[in-house]
């Protein structure tokens, strides 16, 4: 899976119905699929079956943006592993830092998510990433490691990864291409000491304020395997163009 690039848009709290029907037909438009790049969308909950049933049979993968790792039961206003599934779900990204910061989920609440998800043949997409004042005070690496550290409590099995800097999130602010090659390099030597040969076929994706004006330089940087993107990935025209230098 080491060659396996992918460009994954994760919507957050946006778009209205008529928004994810002009989405749909507009991107779809356009799309070809190509063999060794997957394109991924993460809708809000409510849209995720449209945006299968609209987008699915052109080759797009569905992802949810969480899940819960009980199976069923009394827990409102959650979504098991098996729910998402059943939607036609391919993956669920799991710890976005914007979850970590507002619903408090550490590498402990994320563990048993990652291992009900795959439970579930669903691929976790676990995103990581340091803030500024960890970046500014040098402990980017440090933290980097211990994030990566959930991957030998899980143990084998399918996953992909996206660092996410905190600071570059919806900021306009992208890292430099010198500073995403110096933490995916790390993460790769982290991911194959953790996990053996396996952690070399692992996709690292980057993710902060990805757009197409900067995303192609990003691209040539040595282990970044593709993009998860926010803000530009609610455009059809841009979040194809995305796909499109993703696949040259
Ligand atoms: P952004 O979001 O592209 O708007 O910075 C990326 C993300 O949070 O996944």
């Amino acid at each position: 899976m080491k060659n396996l690039k992918a460009v994954v848009a994760n919507w957050k709290m946006n778009h209205l119905r008529a928004d994810v029907e002009a989405f749909c037909a507009r991107f779809s438009a356009g799309y070809k699929q190509k063999e060794g790049v997957a394109a991924g969308i993460a809708p809000p909950f409510p849209y995720l079956e449209l945006v299968g049933n609209k987008l699915i049979p052109a080759g797009v993968l569905l992802f949810a943006q969480n899940g819960l790792d009980k199976p069923k039961g009394a827990y409102t206003g959650e979504v098991s592993m098996a729910q998402l599934k059943d939607v036609g779900c391919y993956g669920v990204i799991l710890g976005h830092s914007e979850r970590r910061q507002y619903y408090g989920e550490t590498e402990a609440t994320l563990a048993p998510k990652i291992v009900a998800a795959r439970e579930n043949n669903l691929l976790p997409l676990l995103c990581i990433g340091e803030s500024l004042a960890q970046r500014e005070s040098n402990e980017t690496l440090e933290v980097i490691s211990r994030q990566l550290a959930i991957l030998s409590q899980v143990g084998q099995g399918d996953i992909w990864i996206a660092y996410e800097p905190v600071w570059a999130i919806g900021t306009g602010r992208v890292a430099t291409p010198a500073q995403v090659e110096e933490v995916h390099v790390f993460i790769r030597s982290e991911t194959i000491r953790l996990l053996g040969k396996a952690g070399d076929e692992i996709p690292i994706l980057y993710g902060g304020s990805v757009t197409p004006d900067n995303f192609p330089e990003l691209l040539k940087t040595k282990d970044v395997g593709g993009g998860l993107v926010g803000g530009a990935s609610l455009d059809p025209e841009k979040f194809r163009q995305l796909v499109l230098q993703t696949q040259e």
